[in-house]
């Protein structure tokens, strides 16, 4: 039985990874980090599973700022493979928390990199690269080529994981891949990411718990795939004969509006009846366009992406809807 180990277990990702490799019999450990509420609610299905949890599912207490912890969890566990997808993952809330967000998605990943060497494991690691590290970009579409042009401290950061993970491969043999996703969502997508707060105001609104909805930058592009697709990309990078760089992406970009459209378009609402825009929202700077090449990804790999821009609208909508139990064969067209 493979062992892994998941840092970021909790998150939108992590829990669907965790799916992914229980079904395909690996052992997995995972560090969440503690906090006054539970934290676990995205794999509280498998944790409450007996048949899963103690047995093919452990959770260790560690966090990216704290070494020690790392370099413990490490020594323990020795896992084939880490995949590495914990960091301070908000854009707009890094212009508040530079320097926490440098040391946690940063130097946190460092931190994990110099644990391998010390404890002198032999794994195969994962980092959590970013297409926001294309930011104010430099070529359309974007490849494993094209220069980066970070635009917030979150970028910054992801830069600095990127090389570091390149540094330990060249430096020391490791077997380190960067899978630089662009944008993926998910009814599991953390509230307060543009997609999943569409979701679930428009859910509340349609349960008449909402009127409006306060949103900033309308005209920015991304390219949105399915978190559940993207991490299959993860795995695969784990399974080649060496370690690499790989876009995961759709290939398409649509705006803010054209999610809104869809969105709202699928209950037979018009979006423009609910919308505010409110300043808070803004970045300092903005990341206006992003779209992906993952064609490296799809020769190397045998990658590519299932879920459409228009399926995976419907599916956060779907999923919304029925959280605030309202019924969405009903309300969908
Ligand atoms: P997410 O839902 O925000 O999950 C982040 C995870 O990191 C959570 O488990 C969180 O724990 C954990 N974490 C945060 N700070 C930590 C710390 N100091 N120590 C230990 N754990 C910490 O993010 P995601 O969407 O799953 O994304 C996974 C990774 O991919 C992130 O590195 C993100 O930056 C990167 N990425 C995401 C996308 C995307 O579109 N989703 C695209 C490219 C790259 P709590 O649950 O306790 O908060
Ligand atoms: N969050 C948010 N909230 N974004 C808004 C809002 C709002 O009210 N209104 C407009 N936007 C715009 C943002 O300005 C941005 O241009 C776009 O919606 C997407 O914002 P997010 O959903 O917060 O995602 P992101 O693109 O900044 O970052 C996500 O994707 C990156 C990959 O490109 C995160 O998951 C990052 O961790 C990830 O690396």
């Amino acid at each position: 039985m493979k062992k892994a180990l998941i840092t970021g277990i909790t998150g939108q990702d992590g829990s669907y990874l965790t799916e992914l490799l229980l079904a395909k019999e690996y052992e997995i450990h995972g560090m969440v980090r503690r906090s006054s509420s539970f934290n676990t609610g995205r794999i509280d299905h498998l944790c409450f599973d007996s048949a899963i949890k103690d047995k093919r599912l452990f959770l260790h207490y560690g966090d990216l700022g704290d070494a020690s912890a790392i370099n413990r969890i490490l020594q323990k566990v020795k896992p084939q493979e880490i995949y590495h997808l914990a960091a301070q993952s908000h854009v707009r809330v890094s212009f508040d928390i530079p320097e926490y967000t440098a040391d946690v998605t940063g130097v946190g990943t460092m931190r994990i990199l110099d644990a391998i060497r010390d404890v002198g494991l032999d794994t195969r690691f994962y980092q959590a690269s970013s297409s926001e590290m294309y930011g104010l970009v430099q070529e359309v579409p974007q490849t494993e080529k094209t220069p980066f042009y970070p635009r917030s401290p979150y970028a910054c950061a992801k830069v600095y994981a990127y090389w570091a993970t390149v540094n330990y491969r060249e430096s020391y043999g490791l077997h380190g891949s960067n899978g630089i996703l662009f944008n993926h969502e998910s009814p599991r997508r953390g509230e307060n990411f543009v997609t999943r707060k569409i979701t679930i105001a428009l859910a509340r609104i349609l349960a008449g718990k909402q009127k409006k909805l306060a949103l900033g930058n309308l005209d920015a592009k991304r390219d949105w795939g399915y978190a559940k697709d993207y991490v299959e990309a993860m795995w695969l990078m784990l399974q080649q004969p060496k370690g690499d760089d790989y876009v995961v992406a759709t290939g398409e970009t649509h705006s803010i509006r054209e999610f809104l459209d869809e969105a709202f378009g699928a209950v037979g609402r018009d979006w423009k009846e609910f919308v505010t825009q409110d300043p808070r929202f803004l970045r300092p700077a903005e990341v206006d366009l992003l779209i992906g090449d993952p064609a490296k990804a799809r020769r190397a790999l045998g990658w590519q992406p299932r879920v459409t821009f228009k399926e995976l609208v419907q599916i956060m909508v779907r999923a919304d809807l029925q959280a605030e139990g309202l019924d969405p064969d009903r309300l969908m067209k």
